[in-house]
């Protein structure tokens, strides 16, 4: 009896999540793990191929579509072509770029902001306002532990810190306005995660944030999609606007 009132309220049986980004890495298995737990998933992701081409990794085969976060009148067309509002939205989809500021032009700047920023606040108002009229959902945004602190021995990432940073005001003030609407609104904050964004440095740097990480390694894309389906499910009906760090505890040294 007691187990199954404990996995009712992990469970996303009769909901729906749509996942932005979800062709790979984190948002890949954020979806697998959310359909897992009974979501039904709709996949989005900035290249159709891509995102079709990982539809097929799901056991039960998602909805899928093309979708670039920057541009805010498709989401609004992908809102107005689905059936429903989902239930969950995964705000996934996000860009680094490292430069020192001195060569970091207006274009880098704007790459990493349009992406990470501006399109997370796109979906949010469009899915996010649809659940508040319904009076119910619960949006997830990936944000980073470099929304909080500067990480040591890196390139420096200064509009992908500063986009991170951001995401977490716009997670707290949105969960503050929509609270007595029905709709929570929550980040995952990831330290560094085994990803195509983190492969793209060399192993002596990768050693060097394994090191300054006291678990002493890099996370799995799993290891946050858990605490994205904490957050997704009535298991944390009490808990908005937290930023929940998944960091092998990076921050507390
Ligand atoms: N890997 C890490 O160490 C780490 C740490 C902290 C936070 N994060 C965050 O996790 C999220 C996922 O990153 P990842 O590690 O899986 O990297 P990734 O590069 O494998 O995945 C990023 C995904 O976002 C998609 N994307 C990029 N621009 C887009 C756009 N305009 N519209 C739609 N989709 C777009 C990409 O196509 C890709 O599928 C990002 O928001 C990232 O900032 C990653």
């Amino acid at each position: 009896m007691r187990n199954s009132v404990i996995d009712s309220r992990f469970s996303l049986r009769g909901k729906t999540a749509l996942v932005t980004g979800g062709a790979r890495g984190i948002g890949l298995q954020v979806a697998l793990t959310l359909q897992e737990a009974g979501a039904d998933i709709i996949l989005t992701g900035r290249d159709g191929v891509r995102v079709a081409a990982a539809a097929g990794q799901f056991p039960v085969k998602p909805e899928v579509y093309q979708l670039d976060v920057r541009d805010s009148q498709s989401i609004r067309d992908l809102a107005d072509g689905i059936a429903v509002c989902p239930d969950i939205l995964i705000n996934n989809a996000g860009v680094s770029r490292a430069a020192p500021t001195k060569y970091t032009t207006d274009e880098d700047w704007r790459a990493v902001l349009s992406v990470n920023l501006d399109g997370l606040f796109y979906c949010c108002r469009t899915f996010g306002s649809l659940m508040a009229e319904r009076g119910s959902g619960v949006i997830v945004n990936i944000s980073s532990m470099c929304g909080d602190v500067v990480t040591r021995q890196a390139s420096v990432v200064t509009a992908y810190n500063a986009s991170k940073a951001g995401v977490t005001m716009v997670t707290k003030t949105l969960a503050c306005e929509w609270a007595r609407s029905g709709v929570r609104v929550n980040a995952v904050a990831p330290g560094f995660i085994q990803s195509e964004m983190t492969n793209q440095y060399p192993i002596e740097v990768v050693r060097a944030w394994s090191d300054r990480t006291p678990m002493g390694r890099f996370g799995q894309p799993h290891e946050i999609a858990s605490a994205v389906q904490f957050l997704a499910s009535d298991a944390s009906s009490y808990i908005t606007g937290t930023v929940l760090l998944a960091d092998g505890g990076y921050t507390c040294w």
